[in-house]
């Protein structure tokens, strides 16, 4: 399977971590290494609770097979109604309902595509999220860098 944008992000986070964690031993910010630590927190939690959002959020499969199914149905049952029917009326009247199942089937398809749609404006949802905390954490290194002020 492939790597879910959850997965990438929570890898970027993990990132992060190490790169608090060399910044700390690099000793580049000695009074404050608390707000180090708790950079290394919020980017290992961030790492750990969007790595389970893969779980939280499953893409719509494309069921294929299932539309090659109906299509199939439709051509054989069709086939069968045309040779048995009575007249050319009966006849059209049996084309026109196989476009109507036809059209049933590109409305599944539709409703597909609409799942598809809300499966990627919730990671959007998620996405926003971790952004939001982000500034977050800006807030707090900004409102650190107060201890430096002259
Ligand atoms: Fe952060």
């Amino acid at each position: 399977m492939d790597v879910t944008i959850f997965e990438f992000i929570s890898g970027l986070e993990a990132d992060l971590v190490n790169f608090y964690k060399q910044l700390k031993l690099a000793t580049r910010l000695p009074r404050s290494a608390e707000v180090v630590d708790l950079m290394i927190r919020q980017s290992g939690g961030h790492s750990d609770t969007v790595e389970a959002l893969t779980k939280k959020h499953r893409k719509p499969e494309f069921q294929k097979e299932f539309f090659l199914d109906i299509h199939r149905q439709i051509k054989t049952s069709l086939i069968d109604e045309i040779r048995e029917a009575g007249d050319t009326g009966e006849v059209i009247e049996k084309l026109a309902r196989s476009e109507e199942l036809v059209s049933k089937m590109y409305t599944v398809l539709a409703q597909y595509y609409k799942k598809l749609g809300e499966y990627y404006r919730d990671i959007a949802i998620e996405i926003e999220e971790i952004a939001a905390e982000e500034i977050d954490h800006r807030d707090v290194l900004l409102n650190e860098k107060r201890k430096y002020a002259r």
